[in-house]
């Protein structure tokens, strides 16, 4: 039933698997207490997420629950081929190929969701899209769902205030363990790792231009000066832009950064961000990437029309294209996730506990599925401690406790000067 690039790859994609897992502690634990009480016994699962070692981790956890676990692709270009492999071979029906085109994307979150889920999990909301879409015969039997994503999240809170919601869906993203730590220290690594392992340049001394400082944005800004590059933000909100001038940052319009950069990195979540009028001040040799879930960040159909030929590929994933008066401008990873495109994603020790969110979500979906609305839910803060205390004591870091008089402090009010 799979569709895969190539099954002899699941030797390659076990290692791998493994060698995540041996940085996903928290989700051991949990894998460990679901083999034990099967909170997921014949629950059907369809996942729509990158299809990664740190996932297969997350989706072996979800069966030794007793679920039976569907996988697609959240981005046509962030599969890693021998882990689709291997968890094939582990009898997870599995679709997804590095490099699918449109068609074939959404063919595979068809085949996703010919299981007929009653839980789904999605990256960037494009399986809760298709559903509320094309298949809406298959609502009713879906109890909830999970969300990893910033861009997700905005597009189902935009589907829950036009009341198109039509079931009820966790916003995994927003949890504290979630994006203080993936969005921020995962995206920023990853970003970097790719722009290095991409290019092979330094960027010690490097002009790299920030398009957004959010959680993902601070992070990407904060290791690219820890390389020794000079970061220019861009920002459209005045308190993020404030935050970003005092942790020491130049702070400036697109149209100011897009003459001087060096590199730009878009992670706003929004779209042509990057536009013709910016892409016409670049300097000779500009390097482009993107860090935001879709690949409308840069505006590549205006990229090609100031180009004067198709792009030339001059390394795996970096694309040239040459404007009329001889400048060049470096695409990288056709505008796509570039830490999934070009490296490997977020690390598995920041992975272990975004999945183990997601786990414990799933869970509580299906335990309290005649309670929920179709809404957007938080992720309940015992979730959300629990995992934070879970990954502090894989790390054997010990913290203190209130005493009985600092709690009563807290809840009282007649005290003070
Ligand atoms: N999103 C970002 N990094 C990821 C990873 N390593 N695995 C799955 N989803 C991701």
């Amino acid at each position: 039933m799979s569709d895969i690039k190539d099954e002899r790859l699941a030797e390659r994609g076990r290692e791998r698997i493994e060698w995540a897992a041996g940085e996903m502690p928290v989700l051991a634990q949990i894998r460990e207490r679901f083999e034990k009480e099967r909170p997921l016994a014949g629950v059907r699962i369809a996942a729509c997420l990158h299809v990664t070692t740190e996932t297969a981790n997350l989706v072996r956890t979800l069966a030794a629950a007793g679920a039976s676990v569907a996988l697609c692709a959240s981005n046509p270009l962030s599969t890693q081929d021998d882990v689709a492999a291997a968890l094939c071979d582990d009898g997870i029906e599995t679709f997804a190929i590095r490099g699918e085109d449109t068609d074939t994307f959404f063919r595979h979150i068809a085949s996703v969701l010919d299981l007929r889920p009653q839980v789904t999990m999605d990256d960037g909301a494009d399986m809760v899209s298709v559903l509320h879409r094309q298949r809406t015969d298959q609502l009713a039997e879906v109890w909830g769902g999970t969300e990893e994503t910033t861009t997700g999240v905005i597009r189902l809170r935009a589907m829950a205030a036009e009341q198109a919601l039509r079931y009820p869906i966790v916003s995994v993203n927003d949890a504290d363990t979630k994006h203080l730590f993936d969005n921020r220290y995962g995206t920023g690594q990853s970003t970097m790792d790719a722009i290095m392992r991409a290019t092979n340049r330094l960027l010690a001394g490097r002009i790299v231009v920030v398009c957004g400082y959010g959680m993902c944005g601070r992070g990407v800004a904060a290791r690219a000066r820890g390389l020794g590059a000079q970061v220019v933000v861009t920002e459209v909100d005045p308190t993020a832009a404030l935050e970003a001038v005092m942790e020491g940052y130049r702070v400036m319009p697109l149209r100011d950064a897009a003459r001087i950069g060096e590199v730009f990195v878009t992670v706003t979540g929004d779209r042509s961000v990057i536009r013709r009028e910016h892409l016409e001040l670049m300097r000779d040799g500009a390097i482009l990437a993107n860090a935001g879930h879709f690949d409308v960040e840069i505006d590549k159909g205006a990229l090609a029309q100031l180009a004067t030929a198709p792009p030339r590929r001059l390394r795996e994933v970096v694309d040239a294209y040459t404007l009329a008066d001889g400048r060049r401008i470096y695409l990288l990873g056709e505008g796509r996730l570039v830490n999934l495109a070009a490296a490997e994603g977020h690390p598995a020790a920041v992975m272990d506990m975004s999945f183990a969110n997601q786990a414990l979500c799933v869970e509580w979906v299906a335990r309290h599925r005649d309670e929920l609305e179709p809404r957007v839910y938080p992720v309940p803060t015992e979730i959300d401690k629990e995992v934070a205390r879970l990954k502090l004591r894989a790390m054997d870091v010990e913290i203190d406790t209130l005493t009985p008089e600092q709690e009563a402090y807290l809840r009282s009010w007649e005290e003070g000067t």
